[in-house]
């Protein structure tokens, strides 16, 4: 077991970027993680570290695709048996540059779909595993059974007018928005079923969608998944941002 507390962890959206650095090696080391991804053939990063550590697990998930997220829980039913998974990292998500001229009902439903409903249905039906690993432990964290949903600064109402460059994001942050709302109502939910549930933003990150106008992501993963396994996470609260909560 590691930093994280986690023992099984899954990443829908590992393929790339910030979800491909939480299944590497830089991140604690769950017992097993599955990095699911939409192409694998074509995802050359995560197939070398799978053949290197034998705690990753690389599956196929398309999160808009309902027989795509029911044949990926059956594969991680196989494998976890009533162990259950105690940690799900929402990090599947796409972008796309749309202000308030350029904004269609066509970009709005497409990111919307990906970014918030595909979320909430790959935790449906991650739900029942969650819930076996939950029964098995105490406290919250994910140590025993968290999700996690990857949000972003955009999404904050405080900041709205904080950073220009997202008036040019209407879909995504409205998505990203809707998708907090997620957290919040499936934290009131799940708490009796001691499942932590919290949305992260993890930075301004150089991957594809983060572009390279930042430096270098550091040891960004570490971090993250040291949020949920602190003591004092409470399922209804924003996690604070320097010192700003959103
Ligand atoms: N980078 C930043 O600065 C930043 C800041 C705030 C929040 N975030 C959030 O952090 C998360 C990761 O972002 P990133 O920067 O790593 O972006 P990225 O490099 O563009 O990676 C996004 C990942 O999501 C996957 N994905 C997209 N649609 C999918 C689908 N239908 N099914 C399965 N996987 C799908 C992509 O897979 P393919 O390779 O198959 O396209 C890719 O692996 C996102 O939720 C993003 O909104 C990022």
């Amino acid at each position: 077991c590691s930093a994280a507390g986690a023992e099984q962890v899954s990443v829908p959206g590992g393929a790339a970027g910030l979800g491909s650095l939480l299944g590497g090696p830089a991140s604690p080391s769950p017992d097993l993680v599955f990095a699911t991804c939409r192409y694998p053939e074509k995802a050359q990063e995560l197939q070398q570290l799978s053949k290197q550590y034998s705690n990753i697990k690389l599956l196929q998930l398309d999160v808009v695709c309902e027989s795509s997220i029911k044949k990926v829980v059956k594969e991680v039913e196989e494998i976890v048996g009533d162990k259950g998974l105690n940690c799900l990292i929402n990090n599947a998500g796409i972008n796309v540059l749309a202000s308030l001229e350029e904004v269609t009902a066509e970009t709005m439903l497409t990111i919307y779909e990906t970014n918030t409903v595909a979320q909430l249905m790959v935790t449906k039906a991650f739900l029942p595993l969650l819930r076996r690993a939950a029964q098995l432990g105490t406290g919250m964290g994910c140590h025993r059974a968290a999700i996690i949903n990857m949000s972003s600064l955009a999404a904050s109402m405080q900041l709205v007018q904080a950073n220009e460059m997202f008036l040019k994001v209407y879909p995504y942050r409205i998505a990203k928005t809707a998708l907090n709302m997620i957290t919040r109502c499936l934290a009131a939910d799940l708490k009796s079923d001691g499942i932590l549930c919290i949305s992260l933003h993890p930075g301004w990150l150089q991957t594809d969608m983060g572009g390279n106008m930042v430096s270098a992501n550091g040891n960004v993963t570490v971090g993250l998944l040291s949020v949920p396994t602190s003591a004092c996470c409470d399922t209804q609260n924003y996690i604070p941002l320097h010192s700003r909560t959103f």
